[in-house]
Formats: structure tokens, sequence, C-alpha cells
């Protein structure tokens, strides 16, 4: 940065700023986010984050097992292990007290993805059908309870 010329580094964190302010301006002013500090905030986005990966490997998966594409199947159980990590921190929005039981659908759904990696390895079709089956229980008994 040491040739930067003063100026560009002025807009540079003029568009920085921006960055932050706009996305949060245009969250609104209602809903459950109002009280939440900073922290829980950024918790808050990376779970959103991860129920929208958990939805599209959950889709391309189907459609593995549908075409019977072995290696698409592969891919996208990786992607439910990588996108399951640090699922610890995250937290109901609703039954707020219910958190233990909350963390219960997640240690199931984590060992049910861990069975289901290992059916798309061994190549399986039929058991890979029933593995993803047994996951998408878990997601759905979870939002019948805290999200639904
Ligand atoms: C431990 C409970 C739990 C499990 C397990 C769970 N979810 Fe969710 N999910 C939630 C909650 C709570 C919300 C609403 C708040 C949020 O989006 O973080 C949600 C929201 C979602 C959304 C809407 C996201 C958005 O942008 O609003 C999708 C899609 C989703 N989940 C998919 C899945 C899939 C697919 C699985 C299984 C692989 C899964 N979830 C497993 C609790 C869970």
């Amino acid at each position: 940065m040491k040739n930067t010329p003063p100026r560009y580094s002025k807009i540079f964190f003029f568009v920085l700023s921006l960055a932050i302010v706009l996305p949060a301006a245009a969250h609104g002013p209602s809903g459950h986010h109002d009280t939440a500090t900073a922290t829980q905030e950024e918790a808050m986005k990376a779970q959103h984050e991860r129920m929208r990966s958990f939805k599209a490997a959950m889709s391309s998966l189907l459609e593995a097992i549908v075409d019977g594409n072995g290696s698409l199947a592969r891919e996208n159980a990786s992607r439910l292990m990588e996108t399951i990590v640090g699922y610890e921190k995250d937290a109901p929005h609703k039954n707020i007290a219910r958190i233990k039981e909350f963390k219960g659908f997640y240690a199931e759904l984590k060992k049910r993805i861990d069975r289901l990696s290992e059916e798309t390895r061994s190549g399986v079709i039929p058991k890979t059908a029933a593995a993803y089956g047994r996951v998408l229980e878990t997601c759905t008994s979870c939002h019948a309870k805290f999200r639904d």
C-alpha cells in the first residue's frame, strides 16, 4: 500500500463503510434481529448460510440419487459434512428454552450425515437413498419444532 495515493485509500474506506452500513440499513426496523448484539447477528447469519447450503446440497443429492450419479452424490455428501462444521454455535429463534432438544437434533443430523457419506463412498445408490431419507427426516423434525 506504500505507493497508493491518499485519494485512493479514502475512496476505499468510503466504499468499505458503505458495505458495512448499507446491509444493516436494508435489514429494516422490525423482527427478532432488532435486539441482537453484533455477535448474535453474526451467529444468525452463519446459521442462515448453513441452512441454505444444506438445502443446496440436499437438492443436488436428490438429483444425483435419481440419476444414479455416484460422484455427484459423494461431492454433495462432502458438502453436507463441511456445512455442519460449527453447528454448536447455532441456537433456535423460537422455543429457546428447549435448546438441549435443538442440539440433540443437530447431533443426530451429524451422525446421519456421516452415515450418508459412508454410503455414497460404497456407491450403492439404494443404500444412499435410504441414508438420504434419514438425513431429510432430521431436517424436517427440527424444522417442525423450531422453525415452522
Ligand atoms: C437443529 C435444528 C435444525 C436442523 C437439524 C436443520 N434445520 Fe434448517 N432451520 C432450522 C431453523 C431454526 C431455521 C430458521 C432460522 C434460520 O434460518 O436459521 C431453519 C431454516 C432453514 C431453511 C430456510 C433458510 C433461510 O434462509 O431462511 C432451510 C432451507 C433449511 N433450514 C434447510 C435445512 C436442511 C436441508 C436441513 C437438513 C440437512 C436442515 N435445515 C436441518 C433448524 C434446523
